[in-house]
């Protein structure tokens, strides 16, 4: 049930039951699962694994219920290295740069720039806009909303008690809203909200909700700024 498809180059593997117009870009050495749906003008880079299925372990929590298929809307462009597992939408004009790991069920709206290296965990949603630089951690259904910044390395987590094993439906990273700006380093831990146009300062940890609109919040734990201190 698999094909070598020439027409875009050497070395591409397009399954069967892939749909991948004449207007796609495929670089070598990259494969293409079946359920995978492209948009016109998309472009993929080179060793790129697009649709993959997650495995599990024994060990492993269960994983929530997934499709099978991956839709890739218009002019959107993935570089190198790139995976993406089944089950996510990655809307228009996004842009993928290297190394990007992008887990099951995550819905990318348009316009969104995920950069190097940035690994977007299961049943996340990014809002249109947004950009997320290299290095960072986007946890299980996080939420992140529109024209968001989030910095270099930032890290949000899905989970408190990772000992206790719960499973992944009791699993929740923060939920921001639009137009925040989360500076590097920055920790976010579950559970949490973000509440729209606040800053946090580079380096913080964010351990309660952040509630007022628009404010810098800054240190160990994230609190207001208070200029006169
Ligand atoms: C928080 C931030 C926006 C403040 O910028 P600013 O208003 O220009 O602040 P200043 O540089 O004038 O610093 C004001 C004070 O806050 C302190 N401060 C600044 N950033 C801080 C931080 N991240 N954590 C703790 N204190 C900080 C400064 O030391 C200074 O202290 P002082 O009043 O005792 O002298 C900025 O420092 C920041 O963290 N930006 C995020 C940058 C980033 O991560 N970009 C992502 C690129 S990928």
């Amino acid at each position: 049930m698999k094909t070598i498809d020439h027409n875009f180059g050497e070395n591409i593997l397009i399954y069967e039951g892939a749909i991948v117009p004449e207007s796609s870009q495929i670089g070598p050495f990259s494969i293409i699962y079946p359920g995978v749906e492209f948009e016109e003008n998309v472009k993929i880079g080179s060793s790129c694994i697009i649709g993959k299925k997650p495995t599990t372990g024994s060990n492993q929590t269960k994983l929530l219920e997934f499709t099978e298929t991956l839709r890739i809307r218009k002019n959107t462009i993935i570089c190198d290295q790139v995976i993406i597992y089944t089950g996510c939408n990655i809307g228009e004009d996004c842009y993928l740069a290297d190394k990007a790991f992008i887990r099951e069920n995550v819905n990318i709206e348009r316009n969104v720039v995920i950069g190097t290296a940035v690994t977007v965990s299961f049943n996340a949603h990014i809002g249109s806009g947004t950009k997320i630089m290299t290095g960072t951690n986007i946890g299980g259904k996080m939420k992140i909303g529109q024209n968001c910044f989030i910095g270099a390395h930032v890290c949000s987590v899905n989970d408190n008690n990772p000992r206790l094993n719960t499973s992944r439906s009791e699993h929740q990273a923060a939920i921001i809203e639009d137009n925040v700006v989360i500076g590097s380093n920055v920790t976010i831990l579950p559970h949490l909200l973000i509440r729209k146009g606040i800053t946090v300062a580079a380096g913080s940890v964010v351990s309660k909700n952040l509630t007022e609109e628009n404010q810098l919040y800054f240190g160990i734990p994230a609190k207001i700024k208070n200029k006169n201190l």
